[in-house]
C-alpha cells in the first residue's frame, strides 16, 4: 500500500514508523521538515508539500494538532476545495485517482463532519479514525482504533487499520468515533486531576504514599493510570512526553463543547478546564499531561 502521512509530530512519527516496519511505502510531509528525519532514516520519502505526498499515494493519513490545521493541510493537498462554494473544485491530485483520507487527529466531531463533506465533494473518500493510546501503542500496532464513516469504506481500509491496532471498530456515522474518543479523553483528564488532588492531600498529611496506594489499589476506585503516572508526580518529572498538556487542554475543551451541545451540565468539569487554561502558553504545555499535578498545588512548585 502506498500511504501519504501528513503530520509527523509525536503520534504521526510513531504511526509512520509502524507502517514502514510493516513494509508499507510511505510519503511523508510535515510543516517543519526537520521532523521528517526520523522517518526518512527508516525509508520514507520526504515530500516538500502535502500535494506531492498525496499524488504518490492511495491512502492519506492526517495526524495534525487540530481541526483548522487539518483543514488547511487538506486544502493544500488538493483533497478539499479551498473555497467551500467551489465544492466541485480541489486541485488535481493526479491520475483522477480517488484517495481515502484517514483522519486520525483529535478534532471536534462537527469539524470532522465538515471535512467529510468537503473531501467527498472532490470525489475522494473520508474515514474518521481517532485512536486511544500513544506512541508506545502506535509503535507496536496496539492502538485502539475507532472508526466512523461508511461501512464499505471501513472494510476497504481494514487491512491498513489492522497494522495500527488489533481490533479496529466501526462506531457509526462520521462524528461518532470522535465523540467516543472525547468521552475517553475526558476520563484521562478527570482521573488524572482527581488522583493528583488526593495524592497532594495524602502527602501533606504525612501518611506514606505506599500505604495510600495499597488502600487505593485494593479498592474499586483504582484505575491503572494512577500507577502509570505516580512516579512522574512523585519525582516532579514530566519530561519526554508522549501526550503533552496542551493536547489534554484541547481535548477537554472539545469534550466540553460536545457535551454542552448534547445538553449536559458540564459545571463540575469546568474548574479543571479553567485550571488548564490558566497554564496555556507556559512551560507545562510541552510536558507530559500529568504535569497538571503542578497546577493542583501551586504553592508547592518543584515539590511534586
Ligand atoms: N500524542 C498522543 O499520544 C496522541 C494520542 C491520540 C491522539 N492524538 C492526537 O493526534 C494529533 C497529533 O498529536 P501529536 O501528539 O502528534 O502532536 P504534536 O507532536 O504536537 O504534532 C502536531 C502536528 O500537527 C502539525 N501542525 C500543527 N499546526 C499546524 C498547522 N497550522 N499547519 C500544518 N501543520 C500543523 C505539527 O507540525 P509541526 O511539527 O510543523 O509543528 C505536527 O505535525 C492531535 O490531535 C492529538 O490530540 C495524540
Amino acid at each position: 500500500m502506498s500511504v501519504a502521512l501528513l503530520g509527523t509530530g509525536l503520534l504521526g512519527t510513531a504511526i509512520g514508523q509502524r507502517l514502514l516496519e510493516q513494509g508499507q511505502s510511505l510519503h511523508a510531509w510535515n510543516r517543519h521538515a526537520d521532523r521528517l528525519q526520523a522517518l526518512t532514516a527508516l525509508g520514507a520519502s520526504a515530500c516538500a508539500d502535502p500535494a506531492t505526498a498525496v499524488r504518490a499515494s492511495d491512502w492519506v493519513i492526517t495526524v495534525l494538532s487540530d481541526g483548522p490545521a487539518t483543514r488547511s493541510v487538506l486544502e493544500r493537498s488538493g483533497l478539499i476545495a479551498a473555497d467551500a462554494a467551489d465544492a466541485a473544485g480541489g486541485t488535481d491530485t493526479g491520475n483522477g485517482r480517488r484517495r481515502v483520507v484517514l483522519q486520525m487527529g483529535t478534532i471536534a466531531p462537527g469539524e470532522s463532519r465538515e471535512l467529510a463533506r468537503a473531501v467527498t465533494g472532490t470525489g475522494n473518500a473520508y474515514l474518521e479514525l481517532p485512536v486511544l493510546g500513544s506512541r508506545p501503542e502506535a509503535l507496536t500496532g496496539t492502538l485502539q482504533v475507532m472508526a466512523a464513516g461508511p461501512e464499505p469504506l471501513f472494510q476497504e481500509a481494514l487491512p491498513l487499520l489492522r497494522l495500527l491496532g488489533t481490533e479496529p471498530q466501526l462506531l457509526g456515522p462520521v462524528g461518532a468515533a470522535l465523540e467516543t474518543k472525547l468521552a475517553l479523553n475526558q476520563l484521562i483528564a478527570s482521573l488524572t486531576h482527581a488522583f493528583s488532588l488526593s495524592l497532594h492531600l495524602v502527602r501533606g498529611s504525612g501518611v506514606e504514599v505506599e500505604r495510600f496506594m495499597g488502600l487505593l489499589r485494593a479498592s474499586a476506585l483504582y484505575a491503572p493510570t494512577f500507577d502509570k503516572k505516580l512516579q512522574r508526580m512523585l519525582e516532579n518529572d514530566y519530561s519526554q512526553p508522549n501526550f503533552p498538556t496542551a493536547h489534554l487542554r484541547k481535548d477537554l475543551e472539545l469534550f466540553l463543547a460536545a457535551a454542552r451541545a448534547r445538553g449536559l451540565d458540564t459545571g463540575g468539569l469546568e474548574g479543571l478546564a479553567r485550571l488548564l487554561a490558566a497554564a496555556a502558553g507556559g512551560e507545562l504545555d510541552d510536558l507530559d499531561y500529568s504535569a497538571l499535578h503542578r497546577l493542583t498545588a501551586p504553592g508547592e512548585a518543584g515539590d511534586g
